[in-house]
This record gives structure tokens, sequence and C-alpha cells, in this order.
């Protein structure tokens, strides 16, 4: 029986808190997991940043990215290893690159998301450039921006096509705010989009791999207060909607990890922001919701690693296309598309595995967030967010959060 080393590769920037749990878990747990005849084992390493041969190997196995969507030549890195030395990547690069949030709704609406109304608009000004004087002036029509405003009601989202992290977002409550955010949105291509006015409830579902978790989610708070602590907010069948929401996008797009935004009106999901392919690891954001995703990034990997499942490299978007053409209710259509998402992440196989082999992870994570390496994690990403006066207050509220999941009886 030989032992083998898989290599984990951690390509990260501004991440302090979840790489450092996610470190000290995996050398708590100390693994060695039969595969084949072999003894598996793990070792957990930062990608550096530095100049490459195309032609140079790879040492990892697999590699958690969080760079890939601002910084190039670790994206290009990850790309060249995929094409060439068979590396397994969260999340698939191309997918990154290529789909941003306009290509996301499109996509959802045909298969038949409750999407709300949602129309892009030429931008207000633009890079000189000599192409671009006889385009316009032969193609370009002139338009009303306040009649689409009056066309999809009141208030409505002006927000960039590829958006994200609340960049340039604005709530338009009447025809002046419209043209002032027009205005304001200088060389960004934007969409209007109607509101989901009215809405009862806000979650953010988390998903990796097979694994998701619904927040309940609240946009008018602070920032550390968003991700609410909130239980018992919907019923099990409309959390198992939203698993089925995301896991859908997320295998359509290949994307391990991601999160989707829904609003509830009148008990229909409306997902409105689902193209998050790097989702918000920290825990200055997910306090007590920070060890679920520790958690799952270590279910993840440890179980893509050590079956060496082969990463999808290509985007095959025809089983969900034949699904939507079907003349069924969009509930079974989603059912239908949650079971080709279940097929891709091999749910069932991913279960029996953490069953068999990672029983003892809730335990060890149990404890690692009762010690005062867990504490420093929390204390060091504080430490880089919050002014120096803050910085007690703010790890005692985010541990007092994480004590509490330590001690509630639904871990
Ligand atoms: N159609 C809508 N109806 C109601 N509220 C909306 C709508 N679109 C956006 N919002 C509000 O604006 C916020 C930001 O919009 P959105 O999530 O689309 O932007 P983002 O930049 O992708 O944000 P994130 O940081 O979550 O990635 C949402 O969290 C929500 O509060
Ligand atoms: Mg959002």
């Amino acid at each position: 029986m030989a032992e083998v080393v898989r290599h984990i590769g951690l390509s990260l920037g501004a991440d302090i808190c979840w790489p450092l749990c996610f470190e000290a878990i995996m050398r708590e747990l100390d693994l060695r997991i039969p595969v084949g005849g072999d003894t598996v084992r793990f070792e957990v390493e930062r990608v550096t940043i530095e100049p490459f041969d195309l032609r140079q190997p790879c040492k990892y196995d697999l590699v958690v990215d969080r760079l890939t969507h601002w910084y190039h030549t670790s994206r290009e890195w990850i790309k060249k290893a995929i094409l060439m030395d068979d590396l397994y990547v969260f999340n698939n690069p191309w997918s990154v690159q290529a789909n941003e949030k306009h290509t996301t709704y499109c996509a959802m609406m045909q298969l038949g998301m409750p999407i709300p109304e949602t129309w892009m608009v030429p931008p207000k000004s633009y890079e000189p450039n000599p192409d671009l004087k006889p385009t316009l002036t032969r193609y370009a029509k002139l338009f009303d921006v306040s009649k689409l405003g009056d066309r999809l009601g009141w208030p409505m989202f002006m927000k960039p096509y590829d958006g994200g992290g609340w960049r340039g977002v604005t709530k338009v409550d009447d025809t002046n705010a419209l043209w002032k955010a027009y205005e304001e949105s200088g060389k960004s291509v934007m969409h209007i989009q109607a509101g989901v006015n009215g809405f009862d409830r806000f979650v953010r579902c988390i998903g990796f791999g097979p694994q998701t978790h619904c927040v309940l989610y609240d946009p008018d708070a602070p920032l550390h207060d968003r991700y609410t602590t909130k239980t018992e907010f919907m019923t099990k069948a409309e959390e198992e909607h939203l698993r089925k929401v995301t896991l859908t996008i997320n295998s359509f797009f290949g994307w391990e990890f991601n999160s989707c935004e829904s609003l509830r009106r009148d008990g229909i999901w409306h997902p409105i922001d689902f193209a998050n392919p790097c989702p918000d690891s920290q825990v200055t954001s997910l306090h007590g919701h920070f060890p679920w995703l520790v958690k799952a990034y270590v279910r993840w990997v440890v179980f893509c690693a050590a079956t060496k499942r082969k990463m999808r490299k290509n985007q095959d978007w025809s089983p969900f296309y034949e699904v939507a053409a079907l003349d069924l209710p969009y509930e079974e259509k989603l059912s239908r598309y949650a079971a080709i998402a279940d097929e891709r992440f091999e749910t069932a196989r991913f279960e029996e595995f953490c069953a068999k082999h990672l029983g003892h992870l809730d335990e060890v994570a149990w404890s690692f967030f009762g010690t005062n390496g867990a504490k420093d994690a929390v204390r060091q990403k504080v430490t880089a967010l919050f002014p120096p006066h803050e910085v007690e207050r703010f790890t005692e509220l985010f541990w007092s959060r994480i004590q509490d999941w330590r001690g509630a009886p639904t871990r």
C-alpha cells in the first residue's frame, strides 16, 4: 500500500481568516484516506506569484483560487495548468472570466427562473476611439432612459451589467433620480432592473460543490450584520427550492463556489444576484456562518483531491436547455435541473465519502473554533479591516457569534 500525497494550493489575495482556519483544521485532521490501494495524504500550501515557463510542470493536484476575477497573472497560470497539467481548480477560470452578471440573468431567464425584468442600456460616455463617432452616428438610437423607468415601475435598480460588491448600484425612485444615476454611470454598461418591491425575505444561499447554506440577509444593516443569525425564517421546502436554484446556477456555469441572492415576494423566490463566483468568505461578514464555510471548503477540497475527480473543463449547457424546452411547470423543471447538478457534483458519492472519511470533521472544527489559534485568525482579519480602536470590540463580537454557533444544538 503506497502513501501518496495530494498537493493543495491556495491562490489567495486579501484572504486572511479562512485560509488560517482551513490550514489548521487540515493539520489537525491529518487525513490518511484509503483510495484504490493507496493511502492518500494532503499537503496544503499557498501559491506564490512569480514568472513561469508555459511548459513548466505544476506540483498541485487542486487549487482553490480567489484571484482569477481580478489578478490576471494567476488566472493565466491556472489556465495553463488546467490545459497542460490536468489541474483541478475552483472555479473554472474561463467561466469566471466569461460569465458576468448579464450572462447569468440571460441563461437563468431562459431556464424559466423568475428574474425581474431587466434592460441593458448603452453607456453614457466612452473612451475615445476613431471608430466611435461613425458607429454611434450611424447606429445609436436616441432614447429616453426615463421611459424605461416608467415601464419597469418605481423604485427600480440601476447597476453595472458585470457588477459585484454593490459597485455602482443605485436604487432609483423617480425620473430625476434615474437621469442622475445614468449621468453618473459614466463609461459603465448598465442594467436597469425592476425592483422586487415589497419582498418579505432576502436570502443568500452559499453553494460549495453540492453543499448549500441559506442565510437570511439584511441589505440595510451595516456590513457586519448583513448576514443575520436568524434561524427558521423559511420552510424546509423553500430551503430545498433555493438549494436547487443555487446548484442549478453553479453547475450550469461550472462554478464550485458561488452565492445566490433571492428575494421572496408573494411566496415566489426571485433570484436577483447570482454571479458571485468568488463568494465572500470572511469572518467579518460571515461571523457565525464562518465555521460552516470553512468546513465546506475542507470537505469539497478533500473529496475532489482524494478521488481525483476530473474537472469539467467545458461547459455543457445542452442538457439544461433540453429540460427548459419541455412543457413542464417551473418547479418540475427545477427538479430536473437540480438532478443534472447533483450528477455533476456527484452529490450521493460525496455524501457517502464524507460519512466514511470525514465523520470526525464536525468535532475537530468544533474544538478548533474554541482555540486561541481560531481567535487569532479572527483578530487578524478584523485588524486588517477595522480602525485600531474598533479591533477589540469587533474581534469579540465575531468571536462571540462563533461561540454561539458552538453552543447551538443544530450546528
Ligand atoms: N431587483 C432588485 N429588487 C430589489 N432589490 C434589489 C434589486 N437589485 C438589487 N437590489 C438591492 O441592491 C443590492 C445590490 O445589488 P446586487 O446584489 O445586484 O449588486 P452586487 O454589486 O452584485 O452586490 P454583491 O455585493 O451582493 O455582489 C442588493 O443586495 C439588493 O439589496
Ligand atoms: Mg448582491
